[in-house]
């Protein structure tokens, strides 16, 4: 007999590792990954190079305009076996990692009109479930009947060091006082936020990794994983 196939949601503040897990878990079990902050940051770039957002200024509505212009659809990456993520039809996986897009994709992902177009995508994502999402409204919002959830958090200082070394490791040319900031700043604009705020689903599992290795995580939430669906 088939495996029965869940939903898996991912919630949590920004850098917790929810998409390291997220795609060991979704290899473990044969599911599909979907990184939906990649979806936000995808038309934040989109928004970036049309000038319609920038330290001084946003125009909403000239974004909200665009939106049936922007296609979001994600493709293998054939050597690492990894989904990238594609702005009609560019492969703009790499740009949408930068310090840059972050500081703008919490304020593109306030607005309502943008949340509404992705999660009607990604809810046609997981309609046949096997999905492994992460995100920060995907237990409270987008699959609200997922059959594990998941809240990731760790303290900011954690956050940011794991950025840092990210970012420097590719070779983005970063402060780790920039990076702080753009964490903190991004918890707060994605848990105020009057749609969709981050916050905790009521049956969400809390994980503070704080002190936890990779694959200490990793393993604790596979256990869950297996008896959610056993
Ligand atoms: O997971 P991430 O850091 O790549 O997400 C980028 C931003 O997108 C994050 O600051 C908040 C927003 N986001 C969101 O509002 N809802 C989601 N489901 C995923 C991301």
């Amino acid at each position: 007999m088939d495996k029965k196939k869940i939903i898996i949601a991912i919630d949590g503040h920004s850098s917790t590792g929810k998409s390291t897990v997220a795609k060991q878990l979704a290899r473990a079990l044969g599911y599909i990954y979907v990184d939906t902050g990649a979806m936000y940051r995808a038309i934040s770039l989109y928004a970036m190079r049309l000038g319609l957002i920038d330290e001084s200024h946003f125009d909403e509505i000239a974004l909200e305009g665009e939106l049936p212009k922007i296609n979001i659809n994600f493709r293998i990456n054939n050597e690492s076996g990894l989904a990238e993520v594609l702005l009609n039809g560019e492969n703009v996986e790499r740009e949408i990692r930068t310090l840059a897009v972050s500081k703008f994709v919490s304020k593109v992902a306030a607005v309502s009109s943008v949340r509404r177009k992705l999660v009607e995508q990604q809810q046609e994502m997981g309609k046949d479930r096997g999905i492994v999402m992460d995100g920060r409204d995907i237990g409270t919002v987008v699959f609200p009947d997922a059959e594990l959830k998941l809240f990731m958090t760790a303290t900011a200082k954690d956050r940011a060091e794991r950025r840092f070394i990210e970012l420097t490791e590719r070779g983005d040319n970063v402060t780790y006082e920039d990076v702080l900031k753009n964490v903190v700043n991004r918890d707060h604009i994605d848990s105020t936020r009057k749609d969709s705020p981050l916050q905790k689903a009521e049956d969400a599992i809390k994980i503070d990794n704080s002190n936890l290795t990779l694959s200490e995580q990793f393993n604790q939430i596979l256990k869950l994983a297996q008896s959610t669906i056993n």
